[in-house]
């Protein structure tokens, strides 16, 4: 198993110690695995995203996950994986965000902008510069995600909801080619439970 060690650490925002009833925004660690299964098994039907994710992790896929916390409990969930665009020379390495989760008590608080704009500083400092993500536009556009700047892009998920964000210079052509547990989740094709991590 591959473990990709995230610098998250250093690049947050200076954040004061966790207190009751505050939400505490972390880099994902090797401890959160179950938690986050159990978060995204509640948020989406079926267990596609918690076997997409451990595909991801188990894969060295990872590029950034972001964890937000309430006193030890994982209660919001981010994950941006390494997408490859293709056809150029040579081929461009950029992000896709997916999936991203807040438990239903605690939506409405602002925990998933928190993680998408905390998710977009770390994946700047880090030298990242495109961001895809396959989802809604009514949420994702208010971060700058949208469809405009997909359009030459050739992509399988080629719709309206598919959109991206750039942070710095990158390609507005190529394919897109998504890590294999995205392959595999449309496959169907779960990972046996000695393989998680
Ligand atoms: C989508 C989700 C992550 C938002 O989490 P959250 O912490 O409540 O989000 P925030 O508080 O930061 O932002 C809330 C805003 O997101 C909007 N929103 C929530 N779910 C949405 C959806 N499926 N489509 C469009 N907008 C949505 C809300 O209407 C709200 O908009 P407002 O600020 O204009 O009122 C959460 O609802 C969730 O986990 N849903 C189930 C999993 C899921 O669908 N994930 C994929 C997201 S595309």
């Amino acid at each position: 198993m591959t473990w990709i060690k995230q610098p998250t650490e250093k690049l947050f925002s200076a954040e004061p110690e966790p207190r009751a009833g505050y939400v505490a925004f972390r880099g994902e660690e090797r401890r959160d695995a179950q938690q986050i299964r159990d978060l995204l098994e509640a948020s989406f039907p079926g267990f596609g995203e918690a076997l997409l994710v451990d595909r991801l992790r188990h894969d060295g896929d990872m590029v950034l996950s972001l964890v937000a916390e309430d006193q030890g409990i994982v209660v919001g969930y981010i994950v941006f994986s390494r997408l490859i665009i293709e056809g150029l020379e040579p081929a461009f390495r950029a992000v896709a965000l997916a999936p991203l989760a807040v438990y239903t008590e605690y939506q409405q608080q602002g925990i998933a902008t928190r993680l998408v704009q905390e998710g977009h500083a770390c994946l700047a400092a880090l030298g990242e510069t495109l961001s895809v993500v396959l989802g809604e536009p009514h949420f994702y556009g208010r971060f700058g995600y949208s469809n405009r700047r997909v359009a030459r892009f050739e992509s399988e998920y080629q719709s309206p909801y598919l959109m991206a964000l750039s942070f710095g210079a990158a390609p507005a052509e190529g394919r897109l080619v998504y890590p294999p547990a995205f392959k595999a989740l449309s496959e169907n094709a779960p990972l046996q439970a000695d393989d998680r991590v």
